[in-house]
């Protein structure tokens, strides 16, 4: 038999490589059985199936969002293998909406020239998925879960990964060998003081792959959702309010009541989503509010996005009576470890599924909706590739530990820091003196957390120009995006 595959991380990107490296064994590792970015998926799965629509239309709107530095031989398998993600999905239990006449239903995203995005029971798509790619998993013979232990080192032998570390709640570590090991560890929004992400999207598998010296890529293009529910939990997490509400009609208001994007952009508010974010967050700057309007949908709106719904009523917001008060939050990580187009990592036996990987699909700005689609088309690719037999001879040599490094004991002073340094607008003064602050904060500075953060503003100090979601407000504007 050969040798297994480690899967660290249990979203969809984690799952679709799992169940597509049949008939290798594969241990998936998670933190908890419900954590993860893939329950709170909103938006859905963009695929151009729709009459009229094309490969090459979501590739061209894929490449105005992303302002043009997508890697295109990825965007063209991201569009061009989108319908067949789709029915692999369905394949396995998804079962997309449909209208009455019993065809797929598509709704519209912002950066969208068309209605081209899939969603499962409405605005609960990721939940949808993930349900169904979890009981397809437990189903698998060839996937055995382990749910609990926090992977904090990787282990390498012979000058390839080969294996993992894992520590229990109680702090008891153990080592597990494999031929592969798989980062699905998802993106870094819960390193924000404003975010849109699970507790878990702290970058702790992009912290790994860094420690253990595997290349990264695009680390500055992090995307900011332009409607977040302005209600910040403990954690700095915002409920999102799905852009598929502004595609149904929703509009957003100034504090005046004025239309915010009129005489922003001509796409007004399904303009993409890093103009939209950043009128947001200009708007609500001084501390004056940034409204939602959705009451034209009136009572569809509780039938179609029954999510939207539940967290507006959870803050006493009834969204058809009234506007809902939104602000931009940390989102998506285009940027994360550096792969090919099979997932595979700079260092052999690594690879990378879903936000923490970067084969430079999305550019400086992804797609809206094109999140899941990137986990389900790269996660079979990888998939397929380790039941091909890939990394599965047990490697020679002394087996080394390498850790990630100290946990950082309260982030909250780290999630300030990067929120002004790093966050919709940056300048170089913001980003020196985010750096300044963690080297200045001894705890900070040798805490896996704080070194991540110093990458991350080291890479958006590097790049002097403003470009899709990374805005440096001290640099002539791109003029091919200014907004
Ligand atoms: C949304 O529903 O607005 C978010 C979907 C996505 O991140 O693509």
């Amino acid at each position: 038999m050969s040798a297994p595959v480690i899967v660290v991380g249990a979203g969809i990107a984690g799952l679709v490589v799992a169940l597509s490296a049949a008939p290798r064994p594969v241990l998936l590792i998670c933190r908890s059985e419900s954590d993860g970015a893939t329950p709170l998926a909103q938006g859905g799965i963009a695929a151009a199936l729709a009459p009229g629509d094309s490969g090459n239309a979501h590739i061209e709107d894929s490449l105005i969002a992303g302002a043009g530095c997508n890697e295109l031989a990825a965007l063209r398998l991201l569009a061009f293998q989108a319908p067949s993600a789709v029915a692999w999905l369905a394949s396995h239990g998804v079962d997309f909406d449909r209208d009455a006449t019993g065809h797929l239903r598509f709704a519209r995203e912002g950066g969208h020239r068309c209605a081209r995005v899939l969603h499962a029971d409405g605005d609960a798509t990721g939940r949808a998925i993930a349900r169904a790619l979890a009981a397809a998993a437990r189903q698998a013979g060839h996937v055995q879960r382990l749910s609990g232990p926090e992977v904090g080192a990787l282990l390498r032998r012979g000058g390839r990964i080969a294996g993992v570390e894992a520590r229990d709640a109680r702090g008891r570590t153990q080592r597990i060998e494999a031929g592969a090991v798989v980062l699905a560890t998802g993106g870094i929004g819960a390193l924000l003081a404003r975010h849109t992400s699970p507790r878990g999207a702290d970058g702790g598998g992009l912290a790994l792959g860094l420690a253990a010296g595997a290349a990264a890529r695009d680390l500055e293009f992090l995307q900011f959702h332009p409607t977040a529910l302005a209600h910040t939990g403990p954690d700095g997490r915002l409920p999102l309010i799905t852009e598929a509400l502004r595609g149904a009609g929703a509009r957003l208001l100034d504090a005046q009541g004025r239309p915010l994007m009129q005489g922003i952009d001509p796409r007004g508010d399904l303009a993409p989503r890093d103009v939209v974010a950043r009128a947001v967050w200009r708007a609500t700057l001084g501390g004056a509010p940034v409204w939602l309007d959705a009451r034209r949908l009136g009572d569809e709106l509780p039938r179609r996005f029954p999510t939207v719904f539940a967290l507006c009523q959870a803050q006493g917001i009834d969204p058809r009576l009234e506007p809902i008060p939104v602000q931009a939050a940390a989102h998506y990580h285009m940027g994360g470890l550096r792969t090919d187009l099979f997932g595979r990592c700079s260092l052999p036996g690594l690879y990378a599924a879903g936000e923490v990987a970067c084969s430079g699909v999305h550019g400086a700005n992804r797609l809206a909706s094109n999140a899941l689609l990137e986990a389900v088309v790269f996660g079979r690719r990888l998939g397929r590739c380790l039941a091909q037999g890939e990394c599965a001879d047990a490697p020679a040599g002394r087996l080394r530990v390498i850790g990630r490094g100290a946990d950082l004991s309260d982030p909250q002073p780290l999630r300030q820091l990067l929120w002004r340094g790093f966050g919709p607008e940056r300048s170089g003064t913001g980003l020196r003196a985010g750096l300044d602050g963690i080297a200045a904060d001894p705890a900070l500075a040798q805490s896996w957390q704080g070194r991540l953060a110093m990458n991350l503003l080291q890479a958006a100090l590097a790049r002097p120009q403003s470009l899709g979601a990374h805005w440096r407000c001290d640099a002539a504007p791109d003029h091919r995006r200014a907004a």
